[in-house]
């Protein structure tokens, strides 16, 4: 009995430790799960989906008989064969346009082309026209891009056709990357964002503009001349990523600091044009005002180094700045340069083309960047400006005096997270001396991912054109934009 006690006594302690070890044994294994499954703290935060790049608005492959609804044939003969659509001029010495799609601001639009018979009534010179702006009816103000195909080597161009006037105003041009010739099938497109476009032959970026004249209601077309020419798979896509960020088979966009500040005197109007002429896309200055509150554009808080004056700008009245030669430091050629207010270089880079990357110099006051951002949107120019800053503060009354104006934050130094810092200050770039992103390379992708562009400062030789290129980085702000505009062309021409 005492066996038969102690053996009950026993078993009972002995379910007792065996449910004990069970509870264990259930705890650690929760535990264990929790320690595999849970994110380590150090781990870095997950890179959230790239936001979507576009939105399809036209889809045609021309698989049905006869005009897709919504095409209008305005000059020429148009009509579907095979598949295809098929342009046949009419030799009346008009373009011959087929309009279609609807208005829209940042748009791709692409398709494959053939040039079936060259030559033709009215012997016109060959070639086709992507429509990029223009009206329903069929009649001018348009804005193409053009192949002119044909010839060795050929020619893209970007052109605007005004009213009363029967010729192209060839706004950029370039020598085409291939010979296209006859019965031969090549991917064209051309990405509009505003006033800027694209050129893109068989997937690579050929030319660039920052003059597309717009319209209010102009939607795309397709245009020949010269030729037969054969259409397929025609694609029109309302582009709706950041537009800072640099599209597949394109260079990184060129953007000249202080202008072209190696060929000429740093943020003067001379300095622009120099940039401009030299295939920079965007414009890079530094704003501070004067004693009296006008926005100049200036980079040290002294006058001393660029001009033959003296003291902080911010010392110095408008009429005491406007005396100012800013040209003759650099060079006698330059003499009389003066130092351009914010208004002055916005006035100019709309009438001549181009974008400003405005870099707020410094800290100001509310009512300072308040005077900024009204300039801006009193030319006319809000689309085409960026907004970067050292300063936070800066970027921060911009954000909230105005929320349509893009922001970049400059760095000297990488954040530990530069995408939180991205997120909380709402920006577009996120700009880094150059040698910083080169230390922590996969800061691009991070940004990319969370649909903000980088754009590194300040670069000036190949070398590091070709290590900052296959990181993905989406400009670079450089004193000499020309070399870097014969880089990326020099890219573009070279094997894939
Ligand atoms: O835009 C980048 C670069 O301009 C920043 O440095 O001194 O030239 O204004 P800093
Ligand atoms: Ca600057």
């Amino acid at each position: 009995m005492s066996k038969h006690r102690t053996a009950r006594t026993s078993t009972g302690r002995g379910g007792r430790f065996a449910l004990v070890v069970l509870v264990l044994a259930v705890l650690c294994g929760l535990v264990a799960a929790y320690l595999v499954y849970r994110k380590p703290s150090a781990e870095p935060r997950p890179v959230p989906a790239a936001p979507a790049r576009e939105e399809s608005v036209v889809v045609e492959d021309f698989s049905e008989a006869g005009l897709p609804d919504g095409w209008k044939a305005v000059e020429g003969d148009w009509k579907v064969e095979d598949g295809r659509l098929v342009g046949v001029p009419d030799g009346d010495g008009r373009p011959n346009r087929i309009v279609f799609g609807r208005h829209l601001t940042d748009f791709r639009l692409e398709t494959t082309v053939r040039f079936a018979e060259v030559g033709g009534p009215g012997g016109a010179a060959p070639w086709v026209a992507l429509g990029l702006d223009v009206p329903a009816s069929g009649t001018a103000p348009w804005a193409a891009g053009l192949l002119r195909g044909g010839a060795t080597p050929g020619f893209l161009e970007f052109a605007r056709r005004t009213p009363g006037r029967e010729a192209w105003d060839v706004t950029d041009k370039s020598v085409l990357p291939a010979v296209v010739g006859t019965d031969r099938d090549v991917r064209l497109a051309v990405e509009v964002r505003g006033t800027r476009a694209r050129w893109f032959f068989d997937g690579r970026e050929a030319l660039r503009t920052t003059r597309v004249s717009r319209t209010a209601d102009g939607g795309q077309a397709l245009l020949v001349d010269g030729a037969r020419v054969s259409f397929d798979d025609v694609r029109v896509a309302k582009v709706t990523e950041n537009a800072l960020l640099r599209p597949p088979g394109s260079p990184m966009a060129v953007i000249g600091h202080r202008g072209a500040s190696s060929a000429a005197p740093e943020n003067t109007l001379m300095s622009d044009e120099v940039a401009r002429r030299g295939g920079a896309e965007w414009i890079e200055n530094d704003v501070q005002p004067s004693k009296d509150g006008v926005p100049y554009v200036l980079h040290d808080p002294e006058v001393d180094r660029t001009t033959d004056g003296t003291g902080l700008i911010r010392s110095l009245t408008a009429a005491e700045v406007d005396a100012l030669d800013a040209g003759s430091w650099f060079g006698p050629a330059y003499a009389g340069a003066r130092v351009p207010t914010l208004a002055a270089q916005l006035d100019d880079l709309r009438k001549r083309g181009g974008n400003m990357l405005l870099e707020i110099k410094g800290r100001h006051s509310r009512a300072e960047v308040a005077r900024i951002v009204e300039e801006v949107r009193d030319h006319g120019m809000a689309d085409r400006v960026v907004v970067q800053s050292f300063d936070t503060e800066a970027l921060k009354h911009t954000r909230e005096l105005a929320p349509e104006l893009p922001l970049g934050l400059l760095r000297a130094k990488l954040d530990p997270d530069p995408v939180a810092v991205a997120r909380e200050l709402g920006l577009s770039a996120y700009n880094p001396l150059a040698t910083e992103l080169l230390a922590r390379p996969d800061v691009v992708k991070d940004l990319h991912a969370a649909g903000v562009a980088v754009m590194v400062w300040t670069v000036d030789d190949a070398t590091h054109w070709s290590a900052l290129e296959p990181l993905g980085t989406d400009g670079v702000i450089t004193n000499r934009p020309a070399e870097l505009s014969g880089w990326n062309a020099g890219r573009l021409h070279s094997p894939r």
